[in-house]
């Protein structure tokens, strides 16, 4: 959905369909001279990462296979803690395995630091991090992820698979959500 459709929720458009595509296209020629000859296997966490993974996935040249964890992470509202709860597994054996967990955001980093370090456990080869975008202003913990779409500033967005209160993930682009629609 076009995010003229959403009226006056976006405050302003962060990043158009053509900024991302492109992004993504470099992120995955990085990725696949790095891979080379190695099958990586995407790791995308549900749901964000639904929408970057889909287009992601088409860019690449190397050989992947993808699976997908929903967890949840407890926390009130906006933010979370860093207390996870893992709610559907992967079906894949991590064992030797070259992961590339994909995630849409990297807000404080609580997510994903857990989720590194329970993927690490499994036994895998290697587990590194695309996120599509990262707030370093907002980020509470040390983590260097390998690839990283976009740096933004501390806002509200939503868009291409970012969400508030479930609404939003299907606009192309992405965009500052207007305070008032969550009553700040
Ligand atoms: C979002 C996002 C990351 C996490 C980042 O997930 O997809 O997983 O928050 O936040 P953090 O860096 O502060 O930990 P959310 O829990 O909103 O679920 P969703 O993917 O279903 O939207």
């Amino acid at each position: 959905m076009k995010t003229d459709h959403f009226g006056k929720d976006i405050a302003t458009v962060l990043l158009t369909e053509e900024q991302i595509q492109r992004r993504l296209v470099e992120v995955a020629a990085q990725v696949d001279e790095d891979y080379a000859d190695r099958d990586i296997l995407l790791v995308g966490v549900l749901k964000g990462a639904v929408v970057v993974m889909a287009d992601f996935i088409r860019c690449l040249e190397s050989h992947v296979t993808m699976d997908w964890m929903a967890i949840s992470t407890y926390g009130s509202g906006t933010k979370s803690s860093g207390v996870v709860r893992i709610l559907k597994d992967l079906d894949t054996d991590l064992d030797g395995r070259d992961v590339l967990i994909v995630e849409d955001i990297l807000d404080t980093g609580l997510t994903l630091s857990w989720l590194i370090e329970n993927l690490r456990s499994r036994g895998p080869a290697s587990v590194e991090v695309f996120t599509f975008l990262r707030k370093p202003d907002a980020v509470q913990v040390e983590l260097d992820p390998k690839y990283v779409g976009f740096d933004i500033p501390n806002e509200f967005v939503v868009g291409y698979g970012l969400d508030y209160a479930e609404h939003y993930r299907n606009m192309r682009e992405v965009g500052v959500l207007e305070p008032s629609v969550y009553g700040r």
